[in-house]
């Protein structure tokens, strides 16, 4: 059920990874066994998500039981914004490793394009307006040198990037000597960012799309969240819908295989064993040049995570989290 993207370096991709965010505790160990149960091999997690002991838990069951072999796997996990410095690199993928039980990661990623401070306890620092405090001391081309090092000492396969834009990562290539395998974005039919997927196929970097069904019922984890909003519900559209009517598939598997179709990776969240399996099961059909373009003209501009601040910004000096939806 599984089919595979080739990496710049090499390694395959299975192309429907499971994501993870805002899956926690039981939720997400049973999410874990159902997916592994129904065929999916590449799990999406980062330290930023809370989850990776309960992932770790169900993966090293299976491993143990011999019911997947490791190397059947493709497992990610990201470098967090509040510790993304030179010196933070080498003990965060150690603790990552260790609550995942595994002695590599298949993709190791940067998973924002700034930096946000931390109080003592490791909780982000707010200002007096609530707004979290930028980091500006952090240089991800000397991140990436400490990234680098990972592949060489074998913890992890391949390194990439997440949200970061044309000039951050022009700016990350200038200096890489390992390019970045992938840049995970959000990437959707409400958001279809074609200038920096062109950007990334050109440069050799693999795009996944998260929020591929645009985080339906984001809103009940995040109302306090200010860069989340959510969306008008993509399995709505009536586009979509015509277009799954024809194939006897569901709005949702048409969601995916637009953007397996136009040679892009993706990461759906569910944490339903009904709809984990659904959103595997698109390998049977293929949507028509037509179909592809009545979805391409769907494009609207409207993300989930707003990161637009940040664009073109290493960590820039007037960076804040602005709670911009709720002024
Ligand atoms: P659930 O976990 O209850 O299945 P995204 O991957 O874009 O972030 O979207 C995740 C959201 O979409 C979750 O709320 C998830 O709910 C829901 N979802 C996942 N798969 C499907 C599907 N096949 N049909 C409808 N909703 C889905």
């Amino acid at each position: 059920s599984n089919q595979y993207l080739t990496l710049n370096n090499g390694y395959k991709m299975p192309l429907i990874g499971l994501g993870t965010w805002q899956a926690s505790g039981e939720e997400v160990e049973n999410a874990i066994d159902a997916a592994l149960e129904a065929g999916y091999r590449h799990i999406d997690t980062a330290a930023r998500y809370g989850n990776e002991s309960a992932i770790g838990k169900v993966l090293r069951r299976w491993l143990d039981a011999g019911k997947v072999k490791r190397e059947e796997l493709f497992i990610v996990t990201k470098l967090p914004p509040t510790a993304n410095a030179p010196s933070d690199v080498l003990p965060v993928i150690t603790k990552s490793l260790a609550d995942l039980q595994l002695d590599y990661v298949d993709l190791f990623l940067i998973h924002t394009p700034f930096s946000v401070s931390t109080n003592p306890d490791g909780s982000i620092k707010k200002d007096a307006q609530g707004l979290m405090v930028p980091d500006l001391s952090t240089n991800h081309g000397a991140t990436w040198v400490e990234m680098e090092k990972l592949v060489a000492n074998g913890k992890v396969k391949s390194i990439g990037i997440s949200n970061f834009d044309e000039e951050q990562i022009g700016r990350l290539l200038k200096t890489a000597k390992i390019r970045p395998a992938t840049n995970q974005i959000e990437h959707h039919v409400y958001l279809q960012q074609r200038d920096l997927i062109n950007y990334c196929k050109e440069q050799g970097i693999a795009v996944t799309a998260y929020s591929p069904l645009g985080s339906r019922g984001i809103a009940k984890f995040n109302a306090s969240f200010g860069m989340v909003r959510e969306l008008p519900d993509l399995i709505e559209i009536p586009e979509v819908k015509e277009i799954a009517a024809a194939h006897g598939k569901s709005p949702a598997q048409v969601l995916l295989r637009w953007i397996i179709d136009t040679g892009n990776i993706a990461i759906p969240k569910s944490t339903n064993a009904a709809r984990l399996r659904e959103n595997l099961n698109i390998f049977d059909f293929k949507l028509t040049e037509a179909e592809v373009a009545k979805l391409l003209a769907l494009d609207q501009n409207l993300r989930v995570c707003d990161f637009t601040l940040f664009h073109g910004c290493e960590v820039h000096p007037e960076f804040r989290f602005k709670n911009i939806y709720n002024k």
